[in-house]
């Protein structure tokens, strides 16, 4: 969604506000906009487009010796990506400024009051009632006019305002969207994200809903929207450096993330398991042993990337484990009837921590009695803060807005938290946990050695296919949701149509779209299901589909079926959805780049949805 930054201090904040809104440029980019104090009021300057056009428009601007502004980058949801409706936005004078992350649900009735009392509004955002509604409470408290104004909101936002006429701070509040503060010496920060201010400070406060704070020079104070009482809250160490959030020499920031992948895995599982003697240790797991051997049902909970990550562990979980799980989508699950008690565990699986639905959907479950392990890669991100534990990953920032470190990550945690759950339950040896952990400690080691080689036979197909109008991705058992994620990741960075299938039900639909145009992209490991595999490619073949055929090396069947092979080295099983999705990321990273696309912000999409 929307991105804010916000400084005060001793730096020139045009170069602290452009860096920090490039850094989160990934959660929204249709338009952006600055402000700063200067002579008494308050520039703004904003522009549609990416945010190298708004750099473009500051360049006369670049004098300004203030210390102290806001900026936004827009991912828009009320109203066109315009100039006018790129935030900051002003009351009716001009001296009060605001950027907003969320939606206000009640903006137009705010908007019709506020204009029969004589507002003026300039854009047709739902922000912009926000700008007029602390204007009306403004006298010269503008904290108190920032409470009373919030109290007529209802909906989600991340808030940061900045008055004339008192230039030396910033207010931030927040309900239900991610704000993040930092403290360095003599200077603070505001942002919807870490990386932002990751260049200048590791010492970061995050703010919860009904909070509100006030940024100078001097610290922070933190105050509660609802009675202004005075909240204490110590700052936390992030562990993340500025390097991380940086392209490093990769043309893109989703080749740098693949490329990063054996990496993340490793840290991932790194310092919790013990491969000689099969043991895990996950210490913020928040459940007690008696509260898993009690478990009927377990719920994995997500959106999107994530979702597939779910998808997978199940068949983890359940094989191992022996707990019956159920795979929802959030934007689904927060809208059913619900049975649910503190008999079933509630995972809810986030790479931000932040998304909209999934942080509903664990509000619900946990108001059900449900214990809360959330699988998450932000420390301190508000579905942390809400679960009982959490199984963190650790893949670093992702910055490219299709996720690829952040799921083989998040596969990582499952298959650990699998054999942890199967552990407890002892419905698995310390022997098979042995072995089942010593297939995932090669999965790094795999990866890395047959990544260039992946690469290299991606560029080919995508010479071959880049023009293609659909593509099918097949795939059973383990594989099905990996075909799922292969078919997400084309769609959302090359716009071609494409879809995933659980290769048993080609026969019930998708068969019928098979022609001599369509790449079939199938997934066929050496697993139990191979010959159910083979005969589906057979029946691509004979409809004159175009086989691209993912498989072992030394399959020579297989190869003589397809029209492409790319081979993965033979393993377990259990670790083949790893060595399947690289290729598969790697695929629709070299189509995109093929078709000209925009890789990293691919058009309508944003990295983090914090609203419904
Ligand atoms: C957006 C992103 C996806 C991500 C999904 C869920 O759609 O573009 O990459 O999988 O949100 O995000 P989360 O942070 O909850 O994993």
């Amino acid at each position: 969604m929307c991105g804010i930054v916000g400084y005060v201090g001793y730096r020139r904040i045009l170069p602290v506000l452009l860096d920090g809104l490039k850094r989160l440029e990934y959660r929204g980019y249709d338009s952006a906009g600055v402000t700063w104090p200067e002579e008494g009021g308050l520039m703004r300057v904003r522009a549609k487009g990416k945010l190298s056009v708004l750099e473009d428009t500051l360049e006369d601007y670049r004098s300004t010796k203030s210390k102290v502004g806001l900026g936004h980058t827009r991912w828009a949801t009320h109203g066109e990506p315009t100039e006018e409706n790129a935030h900051p936005h002003t009351d009716c004078t001009g001296e009060l400024v605001v950027v907003h992350n969320g939606i206000i649900e009640n903006y137009y009735s705010l908007r019709e009051q506020l204009k029969k009392e004589g507002h003026r509004f300039m854009s047709e955002t739902d922000t912009e009632v926000l700008a007029h509604l602390i204007e009306k409470y403004l006298d010269d408290d503008l904290e108190a006019a920032v409470r009373q104004a919030l109290k007529d909101v209802t909906g989600a936002y991340a808030l940061g305002v900045l008055w004339a006429r008192r230039p030396d701070m910033l207010i931030a509040a927040r309900k239900q969207s991610p704000l993040v503060l930092g403290i360095s010496e003599n200077e603070t920060f505001m942002a919807s994200d870490i990386p932002a201010i990751l260049p200048y400070t590791r010492e970061v406060i995050f703010l919860d809903d009904g909070e509100m704070a006030i940024l100078t020079e001097q610290g922070i104070s933190i105050c509660s929207l609802e009675n202004g009482q005075e909240i204490e809250k110590a700052p936390q160490q992030i562990s993340w450096d500025a390097a991380m959030a940086e392209k490093s020499g990769y043309k893109h920031f989703m080749l740098k993330e693949i490329y990063e992948q054996p990496q993340a895995i490793l840290n991932t599982f790194r310092g919790s398991i013990i491969p000689d003697t099969g043991e895990i240790e996950l210490p913020e797991i928040g459940i007690e042993t008696q509260t898993i051997q009690r478990l009927k049902r377990i719920v994995l909970l997500a959106c999107g990337t994530s979702w597939h990550a779910g998808l997978i562990g199940k068949y983890w979980i359940e094989k191992w484990a022996g707990i019956p799980v159920e795979v929802d989508l959030a934007s689904e699950f927060r809208y059913r009837d619900l049975l649910m008690d503190e008999d079933v565990l509630t995972i809810p699986i986030s790479q931000s921590g932040e998304t909209a639905d999934t942080l509903a959907g664990l509000r619900i479950a946990k108001n059900l009695g449900s214990p809360i392990v959330s699988i998450c890669n932000v420390l301190g991100s508000t579905i942390t803060r809400e679960s009982d534990g959490t199984v963190y990953t650790h893949a670093g920032p992702e910055i490219g807005v299709a996720s690829t470190k952040a799921f083989t990550s998040q596969l990582t945690a499952l298959y650990i938290l699998a054999l942890f759950l199967a552990q407890k339950r002892k419905s698995v040896s310390m022997q098979d946990a042995a072995t089942y952990l010593k297939a995932l400690m090669k999965v790094p080691g795999i990866i890395e050695e047959h990544l260039s080689k992946w690469h290299e036979h991606s560029r080919k197909l995508a010479d071959e296919f880049y023009t293609k109008a659909d593509f099918l991705y097949l795939g059973r058992h383990l594989q099905f949701p990996v075909a799922l994620e292969g078919a997400l990741k084309l769609k959302e960075i090359s716009y071609i149509h494409a879809e995933g299938y659980a290769a048993g039900e080609m026969k019930h639909g998708p068969i019928a779209l098979i022609d001599k145009d369509m790449p079939v992209v199938a997934l066929v490991p050496g697993d139990h299901v191979y010959e159910k595999m083979i005969s589906n490619v057979e029946e691509v073949k004979s409809r004159r589909g175009i086989v691209v055929a993912l498989g072992r090396q030394e399959d020579e069947g297989l190869k003589r079926i397809s029209n492409v092979m790319i081979g993965v080295p033979e393993a377990d099983p259990m670790i083949n959805p790893f060595l399947y999705t690289v290729p598969l990321q790697l695929i629709a990273y070299e189509i995109a780049l093929a078709r000209g696309c925009d890789v990293d912000q691919p058009r309508n999409l944003a990295k983090s949805v914090t609203v419904e």
